[in-house]
């Protein structure tokens, strides 16, 4: 969807060419080309446009007074507003995503075919991760789902924009080359996370995760194993199988291997794969009940991550993901409240909430995958908790952890990706709150600290080995409001998180 070009920017014919413009302390513009600079300035003199972040202005240079034919070739320059440069790098590439998405939301609005967008100079980051962050902020930006609305007779359909050209400048072209593959790969890669989440749940079922995991190995040579009700019956994955029970469908866990070498490390990746939350017979409210077809979203996260993967080959590690996949219906066999079940590591726990089903196929995920793939660092995705949005909002995925470099290098990762997160507390003081009557474990810990209780809950299944928790339930779908990423809808969160997480990873200190 992206390629780079070598041509001079202004003598490219195309629908829509597109410069960052930051502004300085003294309020002065800053643009890669002067001769652009220049033709703002009258702009900017009269008031009109001032480089803020999200502001934009759009020129027909073919129809300037004095315009010389030839000019510029493109129809339309569009000039992005970046703001004020930040003085971390973090922010910086922020900035630049949020620029890219802005140029993607104008091209989509004027309907362009044809994008060139010329890579800013002046943010101080190298030129891979200027291509990098507008690469993400483009392919993102410029995402729509469309699948189940006819192609409108109404022109005023948004469409996307069929190809962006990238000219590097005076960035070595191999730097821009490998930071364009990069962020396409991951971004691409968030899109399609989005495309799970945004199908519905009655065309997007356990069987679609399962669909879509011996796909991809298929394609890419990783390995795809997934294990049906009968399976999970002869391991004895009571979690998995006591949320199914009132479902017409079956549940699948999809197992996708990515080997390199025995001696090498091994991530595990679990992501809850819920296609639908009805909350069992502990019914949810009707009212926004047709969100739950998101409950999905940790699950699609994983896969999703493991398409980058697989298209990359990294080296040095290998990575494991399992997603547990069921909805969660109240049929007349379903789990009742009360049910005492039987999880993979022979631990029983009292379901007292039905709609408390997240952990409990997570953690026969965890169970079993720690068990068979003795990972050296764990990560789970899950839309677990309501209670992540009263603390943290819309904002930040809630992280718990029983490992302080993991967690930090989670935190760190995330930050770097625009994805950020906030830790919370593990301790035995909130585990108690897990104590049964009846069974070694009960499903909620009452009202107080309900995703720190759900997070215990999940750590009674993995032992000691270094394991985080990332809770997205307020962070998967309506997210923060971004250029790059849509108020409404999924937001592909954590995927690229997952990425770059695995494109730099090191063993965890002893
Ligand atoms: N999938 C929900 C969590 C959720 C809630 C995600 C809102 C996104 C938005 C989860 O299965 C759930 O229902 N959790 C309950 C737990 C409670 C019964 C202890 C919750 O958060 O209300
Ligand atoms: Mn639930
Ligand atoms: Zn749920």
């Amino acid at each position: 969807m992206i390629s780079l070009t070598k041509k001079d920017p202004e003598k490219t014919a195309v629908d829509l060419l597109v410069y960052i413009v930051a502004r300085t302390d003294d309020k002065k513009l800053i643009c890669a080309r002067d001769s652009i600079r220049k033709r703002i300035l009258p702009v900017w003199r009269a008031g009109d446009f001032s480089g803020k972040a999200e502001e934009v202005l759009l020129l027909y240079p073919g129809s300037a007074p004095g315009a010389k034919a030839g000019d510029i070739k493109a129809k339309r320059l569009l000039v992005v507003g970046f703001g004020k440069v930040e003085e971390q790098p973090d922010p910086r590439r922020e900035q630049l995503r949020v620029a890219a998405g802005t140029a993607a939301a104008q091209a989509r609005k004027i309907k362009a075919g044809q994008v060139l967008v010329v890579l800013p100079d002046f943010t101080g980051l190298a030129g891979n991760e200027v291509a990098e962050c507008v690469a993400e902020g483009l392919v993102l930006g410029n995402y729509l789902f469309t699948k189940y609305k006819k192609p409108a007779d109404d022109e005023d359909v948004p469409r996307q924009v069929e190809k962006f050209l990238l000219s590097g400048g005076t960035f070595p072209p191999s730097l821009v080359e490998r930071g364009l593959r990069e962020g396409s790969t991951a971004a691409m890669a968030a899109c399609v996370a989005r495309d799970m989440a945004y199908e519905p749940a009655n065309y997007w079922t356990p069987a679609h995760f399962a669909d879509f995991g011996s796909k991809l190995a298929a394609r890419t040579g990783l390995k795809c194993t997934v294990l049906d009700k009968a399976d999970m019956k002869r391991l004895g994955m009571g979690g998995i199988l006591a949320v199914n029970q009132g479902s017409a469908l079956p549940p699948k866990l999809v197992i996708l291997e990515y080997r390199t070498r025995a001696k090498n490390p091994t991530l595990m990746l679990v992501g809850k794969g819920l296609t639908f939350d009805s909350g069992g017979l502990s019914l949810k409210p009707a009212a926004g009940m047709e969100d739950m077809k998101y409950d999905m979203c940790g699950g699609a996260a994983v896969l999703a991550a493991m398409q980058a993967v697989a298209e990359e080959k990294p080296q040095g590690l290998n990575v494991v993901a399992l997603v547990p996949a069921t909805d969660n219906m109240a049929g007349s066999a379903a789990l009742k409240p009360g049910d005492v079940i039987t999880h993979y590591n022979g631990r029983t726990c009292e379901v007292v909430n039905t709609d408390a089903e997240g952990r409990l196929i997570v953690a026969d995920a965890l169970a079993y995958g720690i068990k068979r793939f003795k990972p050296d660092a764990v990560i789970d995705v899950a839309t677990l908790t309501g209670a992540v949005i009263v603390g943290l909002g819309h904002h930040r995925t809630g992280l718990l952890s029983n490992n302080d470099a993991l967690a930090e290098r989670i935190i760190a990762t995330g930050g770097r990706c625009g994805e950020p997160l906030w830790r919370l507390p593990l301790g035995p003081e909130y585990t108690k709150q897990l104590k049964s009557d009846v069974a070694d474990l009960k499903n909620i810990g009452g009202k107080s600290a309900g995703t720190i209780t759900a997070a215990s809950f999940l750590q009674e299944f993995v032992g000691d080995t270094p394991w985080a928790h990332l809770d997205i339930a307020g962070t998967a779908w309506g997210f923060t409001e971004k250029p790059y990423i849509p108020a409404k809808g999924p937001s592909g969160i954590v995927t690229r998180t997952l990425i770059a997480l695995i494109r730099t990873w090191q063993p965890l200190q002893k």
